[in-house]
């Protein structure tokens, strides 16, 4: 290719990530307000070699096959926003940003546990609205975590990274994943590997990370819900659609739980409005990744492997292999 590579960016990323595709590419900023409408990346795409995209962007056959760009580029470690299977048959290669959010992500979870358990939300509400009337002895009592069980379902980078931070706060952790770890891994971050039914009733926490796929599509639903402590609270930094929402509604109306954290929701940004009406519920809008050095270093990861396909080199974190 004789002229600079076209490339489509969907959303406005951090400044310093984006350097380098400025340097070596004419690149469209869509807009920092909004993603693009279906209409609008049809429009774009085919006057583009490649896209760097968000996980709020659908990326489907049609547009894949209509626009054919080079390489899709996702601003997400998840990629369930794009049609692998339709890619890999026009080959068109997919990459997405692992690694660098792991941290990031982890400590979103502790945050929404710690928030939900001692009831952080609940208390600055109360003090805000001046209803503080001084110290009392029963007064929002929260869950201690130290001697407690986490449960992490979904053992991957993320769920890793969030069991080594639970020994900090001396609970006991078992997990649940496809398969199980060495045993070497399990040894010395402490952890056991238990069937999910078990998790589920031996666990104070129950913290999700597995990916969205159409088998951990509604994995939570009234029946697990059922099998957990009355006392135990759900964190959810994974994917909205892991859990059936209307279902985690029921069960915290009900008290078949105790709480729950979660930064990600079925239709993202519309929230189940029961959830919103609970007060033992905290909710963030999908911020896992939402630090400056985190995001910053997706956006270098994902225009570094959007620049590497444009070369014809192999990108650093190909999806559909
Ligand atoms: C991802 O990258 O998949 C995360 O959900 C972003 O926060």
């Amino acid at each position: 290719m004789n002229r600079r590579p076209r490339v489509l960016v969907t959303r406005a990323l951090p400044e310093a990530g984006m350097k380098k595709l400025f340097e070596h590419c004419e690149v469209t900023v869509f807009s920092a307000e909004r993603q693009p409408t279906q209409e609008e990346l049809h429009r774009l795409l085919p006057e583009h070699d490649a896209l760097i995209c968000t996980l709020a962007d659908r990326i489907d056959r049609d547009l894949l096959a209509s626009a054919r760009p080079q390489v899709i580029s996702n601003y997400a470690v998840g990629f369930d926003n794009i049609d692998i299977a339709a890619a890999t048959e026009l080959n068109i290669p997919v990459t997405n940003t692992p690694g660098v959010l792991t941290n990031a992500t982890a400590e979103i979870a502790w945050a929404l546990l710690m928030a939900v358990s001692r009831r952080i939300v609940e208390a600055d509400r109360f003090v805000r609205e001046g209803r503080w009337q001084g110290w009392e002895p029963q007064m929002l009592l929260g869950t201690e975590l130290a001697g407690k069980t986490i449960g992490i379902v979904g053992c991957g980078r993320i769920g890793l990274a969030v069991a080594k931070r639970a020994r900090a706060f001396e609970l006991n952790v078992c997990y649940h994943n496809r398969r199980q770890l060495d045993q070497a891994i399990e040894r010395e971050h402490g952890l056991t590997y238990v069937e999910l039914e078990r998790l589920l009733a031996t666990s104070d926490f129950v913290s999700l990370h597995m990916p969205y796929t159409p088998e951990s599509h509604h994995m939570f639903g009234r029946a697990e819900f059922r099998k957990m402590k009355r006392t135990a609270y759900l964190i959810n930094t994974a994917r909205g659609s892991v859990v059936q929402e209307s279902e985690l509604v029921e069960a915290l109306q009900h008290g078949e739980i105790a709480g729950a954290g979660l930064d990600v929701f079925e239709q993202e940004p519309i929230v189940h409005p029961d959830l919103l009406a609970l007060p033992n519920v905290v909710l963030a809008p999908h911020l896992g990744s939402a630090t400056l050095e985190t995001r910053t270093k997706m956006a270098e990861i994902a225009v570094e492997n959007a620049l590497l396909v444009l070369r014809g080199e192999h990108p650093l974190s190909l999806v559909n292999h």
